[in-house]
């Protein structure tokens, strides 16, 4: 017979267990579970509703329930329909009467509720960690491509000459921010539900505040019944691992191009690289692909846990055992790809002379060319028109700014002098940039210390 068996007269079909059934699933929630009742049996006990021998002996079967579980050798059944019962079908199994004791004061909706919020809370502090490695990796493939140049570009165009640490630093205050994004939910949610009861609390004096200090929240959550229907927390995490795979996506989709025959700019390590099947000279940047795509899938888990929320009454509803897959997979593939990305741009080599090439045929020192003679005294516009027919005569004799000769530069205007060609190189072009956040080495370099210095603060905490 069912646990609410009691007021039905029917068993209930085998097609509505199979589709109510969140046990197919729900079983990742193993642990949490254990936990959350093992706090609840001491504080059951500290209220007097179990005697110290009783909570001794559920604690005893609940830590062997574990174990079980780590081993793999539980039998967990549909007829239970989800971890919370089938924990709870066990634990009478193994205790008799004792086992039915523990759900007092508590109801499968503060208890899902627990452990849902417990295991995102896990998730996130795993993510905080994974990207504290992807940012130090940033930094450090940062710190020795000092020297490679390559071409910024916008509009995908080569604009102007950038350090390839300059363009990796980038993404770094992305991570910075996604890291403070994680830190930020972590403090939201920590409130614990449990002991919230159905919806409206429970009339046994419970310690909510014991339990939910002893489960390592900072304080119970203030509404019962908000306390069962809050998933806030579940979709903030979605929120945020679609901002991390935004970013992450945009940094594959530059591993891409720039792994590409064209560019050249980088080449990946075979460890973290596929090949293929009827092309022998193939080498492809999978893993890039991979959480380029991943990244719509995830937005699409959002967009569906929003959807599956929307306009739920008041207070559990059973729309709610949706929740867990989505999110589930999202923390693995956030998880996975975190971690791979890491990997894979700190195997990675760079090709310094193919950047280089690119950034002198992209005459990405236009501008530099124009500053020049804004700097001589001529107007910005005039200097712009001059240098676009500089530019249009090197693009069409398939030279670089620096290869034309100082006269054909003096034919366009006669304020050009020989020291144009030092003007022009490229790493000029970036140390004349000496606001502050630019390309320059000094202003890279100031950042990675404050990026560094900022980790280290956070460990401090
Ligand atoms: N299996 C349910 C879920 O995953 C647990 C809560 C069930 N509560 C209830 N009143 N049916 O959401």
């Amino acid at each position: 017979m069912k646990a609410w068996g009691g007021r039905f007269t029917a068993n209930t079909a085998a097609i509505m267990e199979a589709f109510n059934n969140s046990i197919s699933f729900d079983w990742e929630l193993y642990a949490q579970d254990i936990q959350g009742s093992k706090v609840h049996a001491t504080m059951l006990g500290k209220i007097g509703v179990l005697t110290e021998v009783e909570v001794d002996q559920l604690h005893q079967a609940l830590d062997d329930l574990l174990v079980s579980f780590q081993e793999g050798n539980l039998h967990l059944t549909q007829d239970h329909e989800d971890i919370h019962m089938n924990i709870e079908a066990l634990l009478v199994q193994k205790l008799g009467p004792l086992g039915k004791k523990l759900h007092t004061a508590r109801s499968r909706n503060d208890q899902v509720a627990y452990d849902f919020k417990s295991y995102v809370k896990n998730q996130v502090e795993g993510h905080l960690n994974q990207l504290e490695g992807f940012l130090k990796v940033i930094i450090r493939v940062s710190e020795v491509h000092m020297d490679y140049i390559l071409p910024g570009v916008t509009h995908l165009q080569p604009a102007q000459p950038v350090r390839l640490s300059f363009h990796l630093m980038a993404y770094g205050q992305m991570v910075k921010r996604d890291m403070e994004r994680m830190a930020d939910l972590l403090k939201r949610m920590d409130e614990c539900p449990l002991g919230a009861g159905a919806l409206a609390g429970t009339s046994y004096p419970t310690d909510r505040w014991y339990t939910a200090q002893a489960l390592g929240y900072a304080q119970p959550t203030a509404n019962a019944m908000d306390s069962v229907s809050d998933r806030d927390f579940a979709i903030e995490y979605l929120s945020v691992a679609s901002m991390i795979f935004m970013h992450l996506s945009r940094l594959a989709e530059e591993v891409i191009l720039w792994s590409s025959g064209p560019y050249g700019f980088m080449e990946l390590d075979d460890r973290y690289a596929t090949g293929s099947s009827i092309m022998p000279q193939k080498k492809n940047p999978d893993a890039a692909e991979l959480i380029r795509g991943k990244t719509g899938t995830v937005y699409g888990r959002l967009m569906g846990f929003l959807s599956m929320m929307k306009a739920l009454p008041m207070a559990y509803n059973k729309d709610m055992q949706e929740d867990k897959v989505p999110v589930f997979q999202t923390a693995k593939d956030l998880t996975l790809s975190i971690k791979i990305f890491s990997a894979m741009l700190e195997t990675a080599t760079f090709n310094k002379e193919n950047m280089a090439r690119a950034a002198i045929y992209g005459y990405i020192n236009a501008t530099d060319a124009a500053d020049y003679l804004v700097e001589k005294g001529l107007p910005f516009r005039d200097a712009h028109k001059v240098v676009g027919q500089l530019v249009q005569l090197a693009i069409q004799t398939r030279r670089g700014l620096t290869d034309l000769t100082l006269e054909e530069y003096q034919l366009h205007c006669m304020l050009f002098q020989a020291d144009v060609f030092q003007r022009l190189d490229l790493e000029t072009c970036i140390e004349a940039k000496q606001s502050y956040g630019s390309t320059a080495r000094k202003q890279v370099t100031h950042s990675i210390t404050i990026m560094k210095e900022w980790l280290k603060s956070r460990r401090k905490e």
